[in-house]
C-alpha cells in the first residue's frame, strides 16, 4: 500500500522538486497539499504549487491556502534564495487547476480524519499551518502516523548562524508541533545539504528534450548568492525532495532518537537544540529537563548519491 501523505509546502524551488517526486513515486499517495507563507508570499506559493502540479501531470488533488504569516513574526519571504517569484529562473505556464476554497486547516483535518489508515504529515515549510491544525483540532493527532519535517539542524543554521529557515520563520509554531507528541522525524540541514545532483547532469537536463527534465534542470541549476559579495554558486541540492525520498528509502539515512527543543528567545531564536550527549545508563538527564524535550527521530547522516539517484530515477530522468 502506498504511504498516504499530506504535504505542507511553501513552494519554493526545492518544495517544487519535492512535489514532483511525491506525485510521481508509486509508493506515495498524496492526499492533498496545504500551502503556507514562507519562501514566497502565500498567493505565490499557491500559484507555484498549482503550476508545478500541472508540470508533473499530477492527478487532480486538493490544494488549499493556509496561513499568510507566522504566528508572531511578520512574513519574511526568502526572495534572495528562491527568486522574486519563488521558482528561481523557472517560468511555468499559468495553472490549469485551481485551489479549493476551504482553508488549509480544514482541508488537512478532513483528509486526515477521513482516511481509513493513519496519515503522514510531510512538512516542508514553516509549521504555521500544522500548529493551527493541532491547536484547532487536536483530535487529528489520533490519525497521524507521524510528522516528517524538513527543518532544524543538529549543527549549523542557514537563516541565522544556528537556526534553519523553516524553524526560524515560525519558531512558536514549530514548538507547538513538537509539543503535540505526534511522533516526529526531523530531516534537517545536516542531511538536506548533502543530497545533490552533479552539475553536468543538471545542465544536460535543463537543455535536453524532456519537458519535465527541463523543469528539474532549471530548479537544480538555480544559483544562490547568500550575500551580495558572494558569487552565486551551483549547489544542485534536491532540497525538500530529500525529506520525501526518506519516506520510501529510510535506510539511506542514519537516524537517532534524540531529545529536541526549539529555542524561542535571544540570539538562538529558531534553533533546534538537539541533545546528542551519550549519557551512560542510569545517568540522569536532569540537565536536559526531559519533560520539556521531545524525543524526535533525527536524521544525522545520509547516502546523498543514493537519494539523488532515487530522485532522478523516480522522475524518469536517470
Ligand atoms: C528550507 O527553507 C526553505 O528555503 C526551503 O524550501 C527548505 O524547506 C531550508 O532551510
Ligand atoms: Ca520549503
Amino acid at each position: 500500500m502506498p504511504i498516504p501523505i499530506v504535504l505542507d509546502v511553501d513552494t519554493g524551488v526545492d518544495d517544487a522538486m519535492a512535489i514532483l517526486f511525491a506525485v510521481r513515486h508509486p509508493g506515495i499517495d498524496v492526499l492533498g497539499i496545504s500551502c503556507v507563507a514562507g519562501n514566497a508570499p502565500l498567493p505565490q506559493v499557491v500559484d507555484n504549487t498549482l503550476r508545478i502540479l500541472d508540470a508533473a501531470g499530477a492527478p487532480d488533488l486538493p490544494v488549499a491556502a493556509g496561513a499568510v504569516r507566522p504566528l508572531l513574526e511578520p512574513p519574511r519571504a526568502a526572495r534572495h534564495v528562491h527568486g522574486p517569484a519563488g521558482l528561481g529562473d523557472l517560468v511555468l505556464p499559468p495553472a490549469r487547476r485551481e485551489a479549493v476554497s476551504t482553508s488549509a486547516v480544514e482541508l488537512m483535518r478532513r483528509l486526515v480524519l477521513e482516511h481509513p489508515t493513519p496519515v503522514t504529515l510531510v512538512a516542508l515549510a514553516p509549521q504555521t499551518n500544522l500548529a493551527l491544525l493541532l491547536r484547532t483540532y487536536p483530535e487529528v493527532a489520533g490519525n497521524l502516523e507521524r510528522i516528517v519535517f524538513m527543518g532544524g539542524s543538529a549543527s549549523v543554521g542557514n537563516a541565522t548562524a544556528v537556526a534553519e529557515f523553516n524553524m526560524w520563520h515560525d519558531p512558536e509554531a514549530a514548538a507547538i508541533v513538537l509539543d503535540s507528541n505526534v511522533p516526529a522525524y526531523m530531516y534537517g540541514l545536516d542531511v538536506f545539504n548533502r543530497v545533490a545532483v552533479d552539475h553536468e547532469v543538471a545542465v544536460a537536463l535543463e537543455h535536453g528534450d524532456d519537458p519535465l527534465g527541463r523543469v528539474v534542470g532549471s530548479l537544480l541549476g538555480h544559483r544562490v548568492a547568500l550575500s551580495e559579495d558572494e558569487r552565486a554558486e551551483y549547489t544542485g541540492l534536491i532540497g525538500d525532495a530529500g525529506a520525501v525520498c526518506s519516506l520510501v528509502d529510510p535506510l539511506a539515512l542514519r537516524t537517532e532518537v534524540r531529545p529536541v527543543r526549539v529555542e524561542l528567545a535571544g540570539y538562538g531564536r529558531g534553533q533546534t537544540l538537539v541533545d546528542l550527549r551519550r549519557l551512560s545508563r542510569g545517568e540522569s538527564m536532569v540537565q536536559a529537563h526531559p519533560d520539556e524535550w521531545t524525543r524526535v527521530e533525527v536524521a544525522l547522516e545520509v547516502d546523498g548519491e543514493r537519494l539523488a539517484r532515487l530522485f532522478l530515477d523516480t522522475l524518469g530522468l536517470a
